[in-house]
């Protein structure tokens, strides 16, 4: 397992483009299933998330030909195939992204649950019960949810939870309302923008989506899809972790692709802080646009809560907590989408993070200083949070586990030394084989047995 060993202190400067979205690319992925021709997507990160919905998608006869980087195209081979398995799913919740699209254009699927993840329960009643609400039958067996239906039926689907609207679950009740008899409308659907991404390929493909973006989606079903040359959208959560890896380090750093307008509840308040988001550009699209970060010397102390879009991410949380460390004053962080997605406080905390949870909600104590030290990764963002952490300690910070990283950022290491960071991955396995060699045990060193018992 990799690790990363970073020096902290270098100002971050220079220019960086924004990756596709991983969130995006993987319900995208799997809307290849519905289409009878191919579907190329552009822009998709060569992540291990879309690598294992690739193999994924192969296990199920839909085959991927890769046109170079980031570009691949998806052609069903096989249509009889039904069966996502645990092996991969438990890799990877977003698995689950496959139910809809199997089951309206197979008229089975087979998914095996996802279990929790490192930051609590994650359900996905609201996808059962919006599939069923389409005609489908579920069961539970063996572990997989078996769904099954001839031919799903439109209806009026609400998608709302106690935590808000569910992403992947309109994902998946959108994909499969597309070849469902008659109209669909979906309720207190999630109006992220990877929404509106699946809804426009969905649509280059032939299907008729409306509403996209909004609480409320109408779908009406057509018989069949065909394909679509579809690029993915910028990834907006990588984008805001670069802007504040500039900030926490009181860099200089230009992000191109940076999708701005998918982010006004992050620069806004990363405005509020002193953290400067400038366009370079008026006339460019503020979806993919360019923009510079700057940063006042002091920064200011704030409120954040997240919550479903546009507010603020729930992917942002843990970053932004280590960015406010850096604040002089008081800071309140209130989760309301994850409430249990802590798990970066306590290793914050080992590098001297003045940190105060009270269940949703921490008391950020910002003192304006962090202390590198050994720290684990233990979910995604939560690692982006310790590197974050890492540039801006005094000393040496090693992140262990970084593999949780390599799901959501390309090759994170190499970004941020672009920018000047002193970052660098090593396989902690393979430093500590030769040292153990180099050394002679330790007991026959301090003890030979000729001299055992004896004083001296
Ligand atoms: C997606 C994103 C993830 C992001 C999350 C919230 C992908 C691949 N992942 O995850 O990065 O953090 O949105 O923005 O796009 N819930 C239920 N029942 C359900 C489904 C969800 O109660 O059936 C709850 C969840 O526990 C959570 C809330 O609804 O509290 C939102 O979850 P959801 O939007 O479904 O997250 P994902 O789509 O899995």
């Amino acid at each position: 397992m990799d690790a990363f060993i970073i020096k902290g202190g270098s100002r971050l400067s220079g220019r960086i483009t924004a990756d596709g979205s991983k969130n995006a690319s993987l319900p995208l992925m799997a809307a290849a299933l519905l289409a009878d021709e191919p579907v190329t997507f552009r822009r998709v990160p060569e992540l291990s998330d879309t690598a294992n919905m690739a193999r994924l998608l192969g296990e199920l006869g839909c085959d991927a030909k890769s046109g170079g980087p980031g570009v691949f195209t998806l052609s069903n081979v096989d249509t009889s195939l039904t069966h996502a398995r645990y092996d991969i799913v438990r890799t990877m919740r977003a698995s689950i992204c496959v139910l809809g699209p199997l089951l309206a254009k197979r008229k089975r699927a087979a998914v095996s649950m996802p279990g929790g993840c490192a930051f609590g329960a994650r359900p996905v009643d609201l996808h059962l019960r919006g599939l069923e609400a389409l005609g489908a039958k579920i069961e539970l067996n063996g572990g997989d949810i078996v769904a099954t239906a001839d031919r799903l039926k439109g209806a009026t689907v609400f998608l709302g939870g106690p935590f808000g609207s569910t992403v992947l679950g309109t994902a998946n009740v959108m994909s499969a309302a597309t070849l469902a008899e008659g109209r669909t409308i979906i309720e207190s659907a999630a109006c992220e923008p990877e929404i509106v991404d699946l809804a426009n390929l969905l649509n280059a493909m032939g299907a008729k989506i409306t509403g996209a973006g909004s609480p409320r989606v109408t779908i009406d079903g057509v018989d069949q899809l065909g394909g679509a040359d579809h690029p993915v959208l910028p990834d907006r959560i990588v984008a805001a972790t670069y802007a504040l890896a500039a900030a926490i380090t009181n860099g200089e750093v230009i992000i191109d692709d940076f999708p701005y307008d998918y982010l006004l509840a992050v620069v806004d308040r990363l405005n509020l802080i002193g953290v400067h988001v400038d366009r370079q550009d008026e006339n460019q699209d503020p979806t993919c646009c360019t923009v510079k970060i700057t940063c006042d010397r002091r920064l200011k102390p704030t409120i954040v809560t997240t919550q479903p879009y546009p507010g603020f991410p729930t992917d942002v949380q843990a970053q932004m907590m280590a960015l406010l460390c850096f604040a002089e004053g008081n800071s309140i962080i209130t989760e309301k989408i994850f409430p249990e997605r802590f798990m970066h406080v306590a290793e914050l905390t080992r590098m001297g993070a003045q940190l105060f949870r009270q269940g949703p909600t921490v008391v950020v104590q910002g003192n304006g200083r962090l202390v590198g030290a050994p720290v684990m990764a233990s979910d995604l963002r939560a690692s982006a949070s310790l590197i974050l952490a890492g540039l801006a300690a005094e000393g040496e910070t090693i992140v262990s586990r970084v593999y949780h990283l390599d799901r959501g950022y390309v090759q994170m290491e190499r970004v941020l030394a672009s920018l000047g960071a002193n970052i660098e991955r090593f396989n902690p396995d393979e430093v500590a084989e030769p040292l153990k060699k180099a050394e002679p045990p330790l007991v026959e060193t301090v003890k030979p047995k000729s001299l055992a018992g004896k004083p001296g």
